[in-house]
């Protein structure tokens, strides 16, 4: 299954069964951590990437809740390191005060997205504003960010699948591929 497009990976970098596991696994941490707080929960998926993880992750979450979504693009295709962020589609609410925001990402690279997202996010009066992430790349940060939860770290490859695209391709794979590179490199 998914051979049309599984063949422009070189090779597979989170199985399915592992993305499983791991959205499990924050999913019971997530829901031990808020189990507590008398604030309602708000969960914010970062368009577009992150519609596949937090499909899965919101349903590992055995909470109250309510959702909503966010784009955020970069100038000059985000390759100007510093450049300014644009919100594309902003939250359907004006009053976050005392909501617990959790801000669900694909992946963390730069750093720049998030580290824009949370204090806009706290300017609106959220309570707190924390991030989960499915991928982290470290290697790749330019802005001082930490994701509160991360599902796995990964070295900087040219990674697709699971909501994660390469020109708007390959986000309906089932699992993180690391692309080949004569697809991205022609
Ligand atoms: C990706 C990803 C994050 C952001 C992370 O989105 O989904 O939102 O980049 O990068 P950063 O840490 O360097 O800011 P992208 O802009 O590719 O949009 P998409 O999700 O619509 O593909």
């Amino acid at each position: 299954m998914m051979m049309n497009l599984q063949k422009d990976c070189d090779h597979i970098l989170v199985s399915e069964e592992e993305i499983a596991q791991i959205v499990s696994d924050l999913g019971k941490r997530i829901t031990a951590d808020y189990k507590d707080s008398k604030r309602p929960l708000l969960l914010v998926c970062i368009l577009k990437g992150s519609v596949v993880f937090m499909a899965d992750l919101m349903r590992a979450i055995d909470l109250p809740m309510q959702i909503d979504f966010m784009k955020v693009s970069s100038y000059g295709n985000g390759t100007v390191s510093g450049g300014h962020l644009n919100i594309i589609l902003d939250l359907k609410r004006e009053d976050l005060s005392k909501t617990d925001v959790l801000v669900v990402e694909d992946i963390v690279d730069s750093g720049r997205t998030l580290s824009y997202l949370k204090p806009y996010l706290l300017s609106k009066g959220a309570a707190d504003v924390k991030c989960v992430t499915l991928l982290d790349k470290p290697s790749r940060r330019t802005a001082d960010f930490t994701p509160d939860y991360t599902g796995k770290v990964i070295p900087d490859e040219f990674v697709v699948g699971y909501g994660l695209d390469y020109a708007e391709q390959y986000r309906n794979l089932p699992f993180v591929g690391v692309l080949k590179r004569e697809i991205y490199s022609t």
